[in-house]
């Protein structure tokens, strides 16, 4: 155990329930429970009748090669909420040179306590702006010093978590921080010239509005649970986000409950680019290190291989919907919440 968290071998929100600080959720603590429940209800489509050959999981996103389509995602005040082990500095240089040798690349978080994101910065910079820093969704004018910061460390690409305005530290704030309108997006994906990145989008209204304003990508996500009790899996709404930007030059992104191949290779066949996963890279580094992110990402590679073999896919593009099988009972909503 370190801090709150119980480093459980299966990551399911179940040991944590709503525990915060601490990797838990908001409320009754649900949500991150369902978020890996329900990656479970969507079954694979077994089909090896194909003529054989190599397969691989690289993929090329942001003009970068990468192994998998594999992100480590954001976690900021690592002390905070995992104890004293590593300071924030120490966790974020770690994870980034880790997931840089792994063929990945990590995104790094933020919080009220100005030396989280100060931090990341540091440890992207000192990587060669190979890492992903999280804005959390301050007033403008602080994203803009923080922006700066960010820029300054040359990161090659900067991600705002929108759904931060759940945190009940960014409540009250003086300038107050929260929601961002399609127009504030647009001011800030200005301010980050470099491809942005719309954290915690949860309904195709929200991610249209995200592609208007310029996003390069967005993450389906509801922060783990962490930021509205009582909402939807990230599974559950994938299918639906992703068919409502389909054409857009919009990346889409997702996380909540991925835990192994089997289901990075379903969220790619409901429509994702890539995946997020938080939680157990922080289980990783807390208990192996270096070596664990290493280790970590050889294993899900390994499975997401397997899969792509037993379901028929070559490669990560031509994994397809008709590969898996998603429960008829998850409703669709378009735009218009029809
Ligand atoms: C302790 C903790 C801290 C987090 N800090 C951030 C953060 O600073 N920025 C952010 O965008 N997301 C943050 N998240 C949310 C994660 O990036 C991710 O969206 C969420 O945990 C779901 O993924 P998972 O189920 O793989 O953990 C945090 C999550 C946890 C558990």
């Amino acid at each position: 155990m370190y801090g709150h968290c119980y480093g459980c071998k299966i990551c399911n929100g179940r040991a944590c329930g709503s525990t915060i600080p601490g990797p838990g959720a908001k409320g009754v603590g649900d949500v991150a429970i369902r978020n890996y429940d329900m990656w479970k209800q969507v079954r694979l489509n077994l089909n090896v009748v194909y003529e054989a050959g190599p397969v691989s999981t690289e993929v090329n996103i942001f003009g970068k090669d990468m192994a998998a389509p594999i992100f480590a995602g954001p976690v900021g005040a690592v002390q905070l909420h995992y104890g004293d082990k590593f300071t924030e500095f120490e966790y974020n240089d770690l994870l980034i040179k880790s997931c840089i040798e792994a063929g990945i690349i990590g995104f790094t978080g933020d919080g009220t306590d100005e030396q989280v994101l100060r931090a990341a910065a540091g440890s992207i910079a000192a990587a060669g702006g190979q890492g992903i820093p999280t804005i959390k969704p301050w007033h403008l004018g602080t994203v803009g010093a923080k922006m700066a910061l960010v820029k300054g460390a040359g990161a090659f690409a900067v991600a705002m978590d929108v759904d931060a305005a759940g945190l009940p530290f960014l409540k009250g704030k003086n300038p107050p921080a929260g929601p961002k309108s399609q127009e504030e997006l647009i001011e800030i994906a200005e301010m980050a010239d470099r491809p942005f990145i719309v954290k915690g989008i949860m309904t195709p209204r929200a991610a249209i509005k995200a592609v208007k304003a310029g996003a390069a990508a967005i993450v389906v996500s509801n922060h783990g649970g962490r930021v509205l009790d009582q909402c939807p899996s990230t599974a559950e709404v994938l299918l639906e986000i992703a068919e409502a930007i389909k054409g857009s030059p919009c990346l889409v992104f997702v996380d909540g409950g991925i835990r192994d191949g089997v289901d990075i290779f379903k969220a790619i066949a409901m429509g994702a680019d890539g995946v997020l996963m938080a939680r157990p890279f922080v289980n990783a580094i807390y208990q192996q290190g270096y070596e664990g992110v290493l280790s970590l990402v050889r294993r899900l590679k390994s499975e997401l291989e397997d899969t792509m073999l037993m379901c028929g896919a070559k490669t990560i593009a031509e994994i397809s919907k008709d590969m898996v099988r998603i429960p008829k009972l998850w409703q669709h909503y378009d735009a218009e919440g029809n």
